[in-house]
């Protein structure tokens, strides 16, 4: 398989670059190609394929951020070929990180004073953090157990039913037993009664999830921690909460200031937060933050000597990139408090006009609150699953990308759509997508009575030979002559099923 070379001379001549020009023969996508080819070929035949991608910014399945200012668009190109991990190279980038660490933290009201230096880490994205502060969790609990002389091989976390995958993740590959909590109809986040009646002298932490990814609905972390607190009380453990804030993180400290989920809640030992979410920077960069040295175990920590300075680091992976932690920080120092506040009020403003418009058509049932995360979760009023499914893949044909899914088991008869409110889509997207909305139902309902196809066959019954006892005579034989299938518009008829992984 070797590509068409084309003369530098010729090159030239050509004008504006075409792949076309340039490849006669099939692209090699699963083989190192023998030959080089120009850059310009390259870089239009990747190009010219990635057309075929969605469009990101009508990617309305996905919290994580898809737009960003051209000048930190700047600053992430000018340090894209700086490796994280050379904090000795870069230490400025390190210390830039340490920043927003500390940024974070006292957003999230942690306990330390002004002089100290808040304890967390920058990582890929939350499911990293995750790993992270779920490690620390086994850990404390494994010492714990162990000094107190009783087995520590069968550890638990309690958390609801609805919590992204990325807990199932670290469940199985930390080797921990995931307890989740039922949900029910009407009540679709863990239960912080049933959360903590489910905790034993095992269970590491529970997970709380400000924010689900299902439906965009807070948990009630300040009941859970009472509750908790009053266990603990009684059984002398010391089960601690771990608070999921995925997207909420960015939200609840801005629009719902007095909300006690973070570090004010005594029981609340660590918090992760993506900042590719409603922190607003482009996919890559997660954080967890402890409340203080106790809660991650030394023992966990790797120290580089970075410029005759202690650099602690807890991270599953070395090398990455440094961009997404410079542009986190570009936000802070950007936007700062107020700007955090409006961004966040006006995807809450959009969210609302989205909520409205589709009350107004009539037949979805909204499933998420008005508090939370913005975005709008809603079903069919029919509660027919395939209707949802059908409707995401016609409003798929505008472009617009909404996901359809079934909830967790037990309340897995709900097919939900889901549309996140990011700060790309402001109120002229709504519209749009509502208008489309329209449209699209329009036709799916036209789908749905469409008649099932008839097929209608022409057949002869062949007599078979007459056995002498009545009841052992074969039946006769069944020949189809020809069969004719009565035209459907298959472009219509799409298939459902249970989509996963939601995030
Ligand atoms: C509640 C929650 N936790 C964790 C994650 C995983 O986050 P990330 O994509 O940053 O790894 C998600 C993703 O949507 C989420 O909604």
């Amino acid at each position: 398989m070797v590509l068409t070379i084309v003369q530098r001379q010729e090159e030239e001549s050509l004008g504006p670059i075409f792949a076309s020009r340039y490849v006669q023969d099939p692209v090699p996508r699963y083989a190192l190609p023998e030959k080089s080819i120009s850059k310009d070929a390259a870089y239009q035949i990747i190009h010219d394929e990635l057309l075929l991608d969605s469009s990101p910014r009508l990617n309305l399945a996905s919290f994580v951020t898809t737009w960003m200012e051209p000048e930190c668009d700047k600053l992430i190109i000018e340090a894209i070929n700086k490796n994280y991990a050379d904090m000795d190279e870069y230490p400025i980038t390190t210390e830039i990180q340490n920043r927003c660490v500390n940024i974070i933290a006292r957003l999230f009201n942690s306990p330390v004073n002004e002089k100290e230096s808040a304890v967390g880490v920058g990582t890929v994205g939350s499911s990293e953090a995750i790993m992270l502060a779920g490690l620390a969790f086994k850990r404390r609990w494994q010492n714990r157990r162990r000094a107190q002389g009783k087995p520590c091989d069968k550890p638990n976390i309690v958390t609801g039913a609805n919590v992204q995958v990325c807990w199932e993740k670290f469940a199985r590959y930390f080797e921990v037993e995931i307890k989740e909590v039922k949900l029910r109809d009407g009540f679709y986040v863990m239960d912080p009664v049933k959360a903590v009646e489910m905790v034993d002298e095992c269970t590491i932490c529970v997970a709380a999830i400000l924010g689900s990814t299902l439906t965009g609905e807070f948990e009630d972390i300040k009941l859970l921690d009472d509750l908790l607190a009053r266990k603990n009380m009684r059984t002398g453990w010391d089960t601690p909460i771990h608070v999921d804030a995925a997207s909420g993180g960015f939200i609840a400290p801005f629009l719902y200031p007095e909300l006690q989920w973070d570090f004010r809640l005594p029981l609340v030992k660590s918090i992760n937060v993506s900042g590719h979410k409603f922190g607003l920077v482009y996919a890559g960069v997660g954080w967890v933050i402890w409340r203080n040295k106790e809660d991650l175990p030394e023992e966990l920590i790797f120290h580089i000597n970075y410029l005759g300075a202690d650099q602690p680091t807890f991270t599953l992976n070395f090398s990455k990139g440094s961009s997404h932690i410079i542009a986190q920080y570009y936000q802070f120092l950007r936007l700062g408090y107020e700007g955090y506040k409006n961004v966040m009020k006006n995807c809450m403003e959009s969210a609302k006009i989205l909520r409205q418009g589709l009350v107004q058509i009539g037949c979805f049932h909204i499933i998420s609150k008005e508090k939370g995360v913005p975005l709008v979760a809603f079903s069919f009023k029919d509660g027919k699953k395939s209707s949802a499914f059908k409707l995401s893949k016609i409003l798929r044909r505008f472009g617009w990308i909404v996901p359809a899914y079934t909830l967790p088991p037990d309340v897995e008869h709900m097919t939900v759509l889901r549309v996140v409110v990011r700060e790309d889509f402001g109120r002229a997207m709504v519209e749009k997508f509502l208008s489309h909305m329209k449209i699209a139902l329009k036709e799916l309902h036209s789908v749905m009575e469409a008649p099932i196809p008839t097929i209608r066959y022409t057949i002869e019954l062949k007599p078979c030979e007459a056995a002498e006892d009545e009841a052992l005579r074969p039946l006769p034989k069944v020949v189809v002559l020809s069969q004719e299938v009565e035209p459907v518009d298959r472009s219509i008829h799409l298939s459902g099923g249970k989509t996963k992984g939601v995030c």
